[in-house]
Formats: C-alpha cells, structure tokens, sequence
C-alpha cells in the first residue's frame, strides 16, 4: 500500500492500524531511546495522555514554510504526511475527480484553506484586487475573501424555478467592468445549502480560460456527491479549475479541523503547500489516514454509495410529510445534498417561523435551518439582503435538512417523527391564516407565506445555538416530554409540579 500510494482495497483493523502507526512513531527522535536533543522544539509531551492520544508522535508535518516537505527529526511523521496525502488523492479520484494530479492536507479548516489558497494565487497576480465570488450565504466562504485582503465582488443567484443558480451574465459583466487582471479569480462553491444549486462550473470554467482569470472551487462538502465531483471534473477538463478545497471533517467523517487542497496542476498546488508559513500539526493528517486506512477502498465507496441512498430515502420521506402539511419540497435538482421544504402553508411572520428551528433543536434535531425571508445582515461592510436565502428576494420561506456522509435511517426516522410533531403543534398554536392583504411598503412584497410583513433577526438556523431573539420556554414533564413549547406556554398538565423549566436566551 504505501509503495502504490493507493487505498488499501479493504479496510485494515485497528490492531493493525495500531501497530502500524506505533511502528511509524518510533521513527520520530523524539521516541528514540538515546535522543538527546538540545534544539529548541524536540517534540516533549509532558503529559502522558497528550502523548497517547498523538500515538507519541510530536513534530508535526512539513518544514519552514512547506506542508510537503519530509522534517528530517521525524521520518515517521513525514512518512504518514506524504501517505495520507496520497492516500486522499486516491479517495479524491475514486470519488469522482479522476485526473487530479496533486493534492495535500492542512491543518486548517475550509474557510482558512481558501484564504492559503487566495494568498498563494496573489504571487501570480499582484494587480488583483478582486474575488468574484456567486453568492452563498455561509460567513466563513465569505470571510476567506476578506480576511485575505480582496474585495469580494457579490453576483446575486438567479432564481430558476425554485433553485437558485449563478448569475453567469453578471459573472461576465463584472469580469469586464473590473478587468480581467484585476481579478484574482473565481471563487466559485458546489456544495451549498438547499435552494441554491452547485455554481454552474463549466460555463464559470470557460469564462476563466477565456478571460484567463484562476478558478478556485470551493467544494467543501461536495466530495461526498458524485454529482458536485463530476461537475468539478467536467469543468476542469472542458474549462479552466485551478484549485479545489475541500474540508475532511464534512467528508471523510473526522474531527473539525482539516481541508485538502487538490489540483490538476501538480506545481500550483505545490506552491499553496509552500506558502504555509511554520510546521503544522500532524493531527488531521493522522485522523485521516486512520480513516482511510480503516475503511478502504472498498468502504469508502460503500459510504459514498449508501449517503446517496439516504438522500433519495430522506426526500420521500420529506416529500410525504410536506403532503400531510400542506407543505412541498422546493426543486433542486443541482443540490444533491440538501433538500428545502416550504413552509407557507399556515403563513407566521420570520420570528413565528423560526419559532420551528427552535422547537426542532429542543428536541434534538441539530442541523435544520429555518429561512424566513426578511433578513439582512452586514458582513465586513457588504449588506446582504435576505441573508440565509442565498438571494436578496427569494419567494418563499422553508426549512432544510441535508443528508450528509454518515447520516443513518435511524436519524431520517428521528428527525422525520420530530418534524412532523413540531409542525402539528406549531399550526395548532397559530390562528388560520388571514385573508392576503398587499404587501407593505418597503418589504418588497416577500412576506413570508403571504402574512404579516418580515421581522427583523437572525435566520432560524437550528445548527448550533438555537436563535437567541426569542424567548423560548419548554416545560417537560416527569416523564422527560415536553408538555408545551415555544413563546406563548400552554397550561401545564396536571403533572406540571414536577415540571422542570429551561429558558432559552
Ligand atoms: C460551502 C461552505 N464553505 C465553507 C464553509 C466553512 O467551513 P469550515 O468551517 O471548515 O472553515 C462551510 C461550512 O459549512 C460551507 O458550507
């Protein structure tokens, strides 16, 4: 396996891997029996728990300035270094990117590895000034642009149906009125949440040969989908990609913590990799191999497959439990991964409607988010209207959920149950709808399910903190259920002495 830097075809045991790795960290001078070593950074670990959980491996990856380069002090490390890096091109290419040439590990999650990225590209290009970047509404993407010191260049989605795809003629239009040259490229995504499709990436690919402008694709969690692969492939082959960075906790099921920075062009991808100021920690390279090595090629094509059986599996079922509540899911045939369902049908405004993602995240459903339309956010200086939508006026407000690598039947039917709880409740709290009157002024007419004109306030995002702008009351019962929830509590049942009350800020 190491010498043909491929997957093994099934996966190894942890024994195995073990052993493996124990033998590899012997190679490192900190783990020699006569070290004596007067440098100034020679890998001691203090503590013994510190040492086992780095299976005694203590120096890092890379040398001065590139992540590639073999550190002479520890052989061990820099042989798992170069071996996981072949070890994820493989996976890379088994997963649809078949004529990547190069790829590496760094230990820096997607968001900072665009930003390596943006700087390395700089060298190239010292007049740039600018990143044109399709819009996605996920802050980290667009901080990559800023934190590296370029003026993002916002190209508003259009609106296809209920999808929203890239706005090529403004790509095209900005390319001219900015200058090629003074562009540092196209930062374009694949992976993104429903209703925003994967960017049209042949068509960006051409206009960046044409106008000879980088290409840097963002696929954070697009390797897991053949479909964002494919896309990324044909682009490359058809048009021009320079760069795609991927995360590795979002596809190959490890810690936070990591990205990989692939190419088809072995020398600008070894450039990024030279531009990495210092050493770097080994642990996402380590955390990686080990998984690798534990699935396989074999495995690893088997989670590939069986995360797209669970998409289709999660959209019947949200397709069936929309009937039931009047609802629909938007259709999005470029987003493989995320799937949008309305929620219109009893109309509320965007506090009401995010009330959802609220209740949902108290009954441990994490990951949903709720879009009403009506926000607006400014970030680094640019306003975003309808900040969550992907799009400044998108018509409708809804929910999504994603079936990402890993997720089980066990989570489909959970969450499924839960949804269709939180949705009964949350129409039986609210008055019918009342009759459509004309949207106010200055809302732009996107009231949310045609009701009362939008809030201000976060989108109801249930990844992570549940939203802090509404109070939240949920009483539970002995039993441990929840007796009643959200902003305007029921009675109590008869049992409510024992009620326990948890607020929510
Ligand atoms: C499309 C996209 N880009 C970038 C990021 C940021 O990733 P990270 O937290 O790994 O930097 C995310 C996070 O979900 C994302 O969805």
């Amino acid at each position: 396996m190491t010498s043909q830097r491929k997957l093994p075809a099934d996966g190894w045991s942890e024994q195995l891997i073990e052993s493996f790795l124990g033998e590899l960290s012997l190679m490192d001078s900190n783990n020699f029996p006569s070290n004596c070593g007067v440098g100034e950074r020679e890998a001691r670990l203090a503590s013994g728990l510190v040492s086992r959980r780095h299976f005694h491996l203590g120096h890092g990856i890379g040398r001065s300035g590139d992540l590639t380069e073999p550190q002479p002090k520890a052989a061990g490390s820099s042989v798992i270094n170069r071996l996981t890096n072949d070890l994820a091109l493989d996976a890379l290419r088994a997963a649809g990117l078949r004529t990547a040439r190069a790829c590496f590990v760094v230990p820096m999650a997607t968001g900072m590895t665009v930003t390596l990225c943006l700087l390395t590209l700089r060298h190239s290009r010292p007049r740039a000034r600018y990143v044109i970047w399709p819009r996605i509404d996920q802050k980290s993407c667009f901080k990559a642009i800023v934190t590296a010191g370029f003026e993002p260049i916002v190209i508003e989605n259009e609106l296809d149906g209920d999808e929203l795809r890239t706005g090529i003629d403004d790509v095209q239009r900005a390319i001219v009125a900015k200058g090629a040259e003074n562009i540092l490229c196209v930062l374009s995504t694949t992976s993104c949440f429903a209703p925003r499709g994967i960017d049209r990436l042949e068509e960006l690919g051409a206009l960046c040969r044409d106008h000879s402008i980088p290409h840097v694709i963002n696929n954070a969690y697009g390797v897991q989908s053949s479909k964002c692969m494919h896309e990324i492939q044909q682009a490359a082959r058809t048009g021009r990609v320079d760069v795609v960075v991927q995360s590795t906790d979002k596809n190959f099921m490890v810690p936070v913590g990591g990205a990989i920075v692939a190419g088809f062009d072995k020398a600008l991808v070894d450039s990024i990799s030279k531009n990495y100021p210092g050493r770097a920690s080994a642990a996402p390279s380590v955390d990686l191999l080990i998984t690798l090595l534990a699935l396989g090629a074999e495995g690893w094509k088997a989670r590939l497959q069986e995360r797209k059986r669970m998409y289709t599996e999660l959209q019947q079922r949200m397709m069936q439990l929309a009937e039931r509540h009047g609802e629909r899911l938007l259709l999005t045939r470029n987003n493989p991964i995320s799937i949008g369902m309305t929620l219109t049908g009893r109309g509320g405004d965007r506090t009401e409607l995010t009330q959802i993602g609220s209740m949902l995240y108290t009954r441990c459903v994490s990951g949903t988010r709720v879009i009403a339309p009506g926000d607006t956010k400014v970030i680094a200086g640019h306003q975003f209207e309808g900040w969550g939508a992907h799009h400044s006026h998108y018509p409708h407000a809804y929910l999504t959920a994603a079936a990402a690598i890993g997720i089980t039947e066990t989570d489909v039917e959970r969450f499924i149950g839960q949804l269709d709880k939180v949705l009964a409740r949350w129409r039986r709290d609210r008055p019918p709808p009342a009759a459509p009157s004309p949207a106010p002024a200055g809302t732009n007419g996107q009231s949310a399910g045609g009701a009362s004109s939008p809030a201000p306030g976060a989108a109801g995002q249930t990844d992570g903190a549940p939203p802090r702008e509404k109070k939240v009351v949920i009483v539970v019962g002995p039993s441990g259920r929840e007796t009643n929830g959200a902003a305007s509590p029921q009675p109590p049942e008869k049992n409510s002495k024992k009620s326990v009350a948890v607020t929510l800020l």
